[in-house]
């Protein structure tokens, strides 16, 4: 496995493998990596001949009063778990070099973005658009892999990707759960175990908005007003949003329609704000 820091070299090496003719498949990551990026780097060992892995703590997606300085770094463990899943090449920048002194380029979808977490989190979504862009440039991947629990970011990355005609698939992977159905997160591991568990409510409360569904429930109200419920029964959850969603557009809607529709709730467990959302 090659560990790769400077963006020169990645970009050099990004044009090789492509003359090679090689399939690059490629996990953008801010470390701290876990079973759900694990997972997509097994989907991208799949479908790609080589994987290349990017770990890099954006700023410019945390807001003024975010976790930037406490979000975890662990870059020794990463590459050892990235060297066991058999990446190929993992690409981790400096902070100066993505970002140097003037750096004044950004990338902001309007639209996808706007709602949900878009309005508790204004820059967010043009921080990530923006470094995703830069690590496409990069990268150059054929395939880039995204997770579901992050349901907003796929779709806001994929609106970008298809309004700038860049090159690269985006391929939406399944969430992964711990066995009792906490979403796997980096930071889950803020969590202390009182918080862990009252955090399981918001998985559970989605579990159960998809049974209603499927016992017949159709009204966007009714399956919000029931996760608002089951949520409020937790001292430390404190609710941002439960909106119902079309994937692609990430605007409300009032009927459910199957494999279109999602359910997403963002909250507060005391300090930690977890999301998670479900299709329905
Ligand atoms: O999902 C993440 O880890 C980040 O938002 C991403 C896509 C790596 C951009 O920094």
């Amino acid at each position: 496995m090659q560990v790769i820091e400077s963006i020169e070299k990645m970009q050099s090496m990004a044009i090789s493998l492509r003359l090679e003719g090689h399939l690059i498949g490629f996990v953008p990551t801010m470390g701290c990596l876990h079973q759900g990026h694990l997972s997509l780097i097994d989907r991208a060992k799949n479908s790609s001949d080589k994987v290349i892995v990017s770990i890099f703590v954006n700023p410019t997606q945390f807001g003024p009063n975010e976790d930037f300085d406490r979000y975890p770094r662990l870059l020794k463990e990463d590459l050892k778990l990235c060297e066991e899943a058999g990446v190929d090449i993992v690409f981790c920048p400096s902070m100066n070099d993505m970002y140097p002194e003037g750096y004044s380029t950004y990338v902001d979808e309007v639209f996808v973005g706007k709602d949900l977490c878009g309005i508790s989190r204004p820059n967010f979504f043009r921080g990530v658009s923006t470094i995703c862009v830069k690590l496409f440039n990069l990268v150059r991947p054929d395939f880039s892999y995204f997770g579901k629990k992050d349901a907003q970011q796929c779709a806001v990355i994929k609106k970008v990707v298809n309004d700038l005609n860049i090159a690269t698939e985006i391929i939406e992977c399944e969430t992964v759960r711990e066995p009792d159905g906490l979403a796997m997160s980096s930071r889950n591991r803020y969590l202390t175990e009182a918080q862990r568990a009252d955090a399981l409510a918001i998985s559970k409360a989605l579990f159960h908005a998809k049974d209603m569904v499927a016992n017949g429930a159709d009204n966007a109200d009714r399956i919000i007003a029931e996760i608002t419920h089951e949520l409020a029964k937790f001292r430390r959850i404190r609710i941002i949003y439960v909106q119902v969603v079309d994937s692609v557009s990430m605007k409300a809607v009032r009927t459910i329609l199957p494999k279109k529709t999602i359910v997403c709730v963002a909250a507060w467990v005391d300090e930690v704000r977890l999301i998670d959302n479900i299709e329905l």
